[in-house]
């Protein structure tokens, strides 16, 4: 049976697992998928053993993105652009590609959900390192601009600068955000980890269609919950989708197919996973 792994730390709670095996079943296929804790001063070469022995693909989580991209021979454009890897693959000549599927798992998510993306305003809330996934995936479906909006404007228009030659994308502070019609709202801020809402003013959200935290979580987030109280008609959207998405796109690169998301979005969402 063809070996994957999941590697992180801490790694005890990872869904990807449960996940990648919903997939196979979905496909009539057989994968042997597990998770592996990484010592944090010893990712390498714990990978290393691991296609050593055999694994054909690997998924890389916390802490350990930045390091899967030093070690990959190859790199994806996308993967090369936001500097992070989560998905390696065990090329034929015994080499190691790396890939960033966070991006498009998103997108996925966003169109198995028929949420379009051509022609909207979207806003990002946020520039770390799940906002920067995420730019380039929006920007392949041409939508009307991207708009980064940062804690530390700073970070947000160099966020932008990055992909300027890709398309509409700028960057802002929340002090000085353009007031305007955002159809899309993305919170990529850890700030619902801690119950905390981002500095968005109440103004920008009357319009939204949809509201997207990439938080993963069984309840609706903080920021959900927020949106919800000023505009009922907001679709409302969390990170299990993401999660799902990703690993579907992951399970493409390594098994050339592509598994449907949302059974496996429901069941993860009625704690069957
Ligand atoms: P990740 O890889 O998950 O994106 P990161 O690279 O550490 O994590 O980035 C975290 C992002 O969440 C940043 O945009 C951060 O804002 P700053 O750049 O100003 O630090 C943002 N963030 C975290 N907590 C926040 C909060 N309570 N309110 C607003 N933004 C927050």
């Amino acid at each position: 049976m063809d070996k994957y792994a999941v590697f992180g730390n801490p790694i005890k709670h990872s869904k990807s697992p449960a996940i990648h095996k919903q997939f196979a079943i979905s496909l009539g296929e057989q994968i042997d998928y597990r998770a592996i804790l990484a010592p944090i001063d010893n990712f390498e070469k714990t990978v290393s053993n691991f296609f050593a022995q055999g694994g054909k693909g690997a998924n890389v989580t916390m802490p350990f993105k930045e390091q899967a991209f030093a070690m990959a021979d190859e790199l994806t454009p996308l993967a090369k652009i936001v500097g992070a890897v989560n998905t390696l693959k065990k090329q034929a000549d015994g080499t190691l590609l790396g890939d960033n599927t966070d991006g498009i798992g998103f997108v996925s998510d966003l169109l198995a959900n028929n949420v379009s993306i051509t022609g909207k305003r979207i806003l990002i809330i946020g520039a770390g390192g799940a906002a920067r996934g995420v730019v380039l995936p929006l920007l392949d479906h041409q939508p009307q601009e991207v708009v980064i909006v940062n804690r530390t404007a700073e970070k947000a228009q160099n966020l932008a600068k990055l992909f300027a030659q890709h398309g509409n994308v700028s960057g802002y502070g929340f002090n000085n955000l353009p007031e305007n019609d955002y159809a899309l709202i993305i919170n990529s801020t850890s700030s619902s980890m801690n119950d905390e809402l981002p500095a968005l003013d109440q103004k920008h959200i009357t319009n939204c269609e949809v509201a997207y935290d990439m938080f993963y979580s069984l309840q609706n987030t903080i920021f959900m919950n927020w949106v919800a109280q000023y505009n009922s008609k907001t679709k409302l959207l969390d990170g299990s989708g993401m999660l799902v998405g990703q690993a579907a796109q992951a399970y493409y690169v390594w098994r050339n197919k592509m598994p449907a998301i949302l059974p496996v979005v429901n069941a993860l969402k009625q704690g069957a996973l």
